[in-house]
């Protein structure tokens, strides 16, 4: 079967590999990205590659446009099988807690944690209406709560949190063939890993693919990294 998939801040890093390693899998990918011209261009390169990668705008702040890519979803495909949010922002590292700024901590948890709710609760409806469904919630070691330390602390409560949300998600959803699972990517050569860190996108992105292609009889609100279990 043809599975139809959405990955969120897709225009590059992470995001983007998770879309071609999804599309090289034989599914139709539909990556977002809040920049059009950003998020159509990478999607191009894709289809380069020979993949069927289609573009949505989609900038998970604004529910409108949540909306809007789930209208699109609904009208071109009728359904929604895999759900990947990866869209993050990371605005605080390194600053102590107590000088981070309301508006900062707000801003982190708008993108990385409010996001996400918005995407679920637009696209688990019609994943509960077709039986199936694989949420894959890209978090960070960051969100584990032995890491809660003072420092970089508006990212990391954001990823706790939607470490937390998983759970929540995974036990509402409990009985049905809908997966909600959350991971690290390990730390990783992008925008936000900066160039020295220890993976590929490629080898960052595995966990992601694997979670998105989990059998039925797969895990559900579990926390991984590198395939493996993850303490929260
Ligand atoms: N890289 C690492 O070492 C590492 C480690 C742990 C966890 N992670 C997690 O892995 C995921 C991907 O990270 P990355 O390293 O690929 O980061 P990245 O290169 O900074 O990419 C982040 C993506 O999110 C998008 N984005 C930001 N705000 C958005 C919004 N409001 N709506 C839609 N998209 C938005 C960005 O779009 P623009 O180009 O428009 O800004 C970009 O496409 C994130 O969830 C991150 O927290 C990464």
């Amino acid at each position: 079967m043809n599975r139809i998939a959405l990955v969120t801040g897709a225009n590059r890093g992470i995001g983007t590999e998770i879309c071609r390693q999804l599309g090289q899998l034989g599914m139709t990918v539909i990556l977002t990205a809040r920049d059009s011209f950003k998020g159509e261009a990478a999607a191009e390169r894709l289809r380069a590659q020979g993949l069927d990668v289609r573009f949505q705008q989609l900038d998970v702040r604004e529910q409108a446009s949540v909306e809007e890519a789930r209208a699109m979803v609904l009208r071109q495909f009728g359904r929604l099988d895999v759900l990947v949010n990866n869209a993050a922002i990371l605005l605080d590292e390194g600053v102590r807690f107590l000088d981070i700024s309301y508006e900062l901590l707000q801003t982190t948890f708008i993108v990385n944690t409010f996001g996400p709710f918005l995407t679920c609760k637009a696209f688990i409806p019609t994943m509960r209406e077709h039986r199936y469904g694989r949420i894959v919630n890209i978090s960070s070691e960051y969100g584990q709560m032995a890491q809660q330390t003072s420092d970089t602390s508006a990212y990391k409560l954001s990823k706790l949190a939607l470490n937390g949300m998983t759970r929540i998600l995974a036990e509402e959803l409990a009985g049905t063939n809908i997966k909600v699972n959350t991971m690290c990517p390990g730390w990783v050569r992008t925008e936000m890993g900066g160039p020295s860190a220890d993976l590929s996108v490629e080898e960052g992105a595995d966990t992601a693919v694997w979670l998105a292609t989990l059998p039925d009889d797969g895990p559900s609100g579990g926390f991984f990294q590198g395939r493996e279990a993850l303490a929260w």
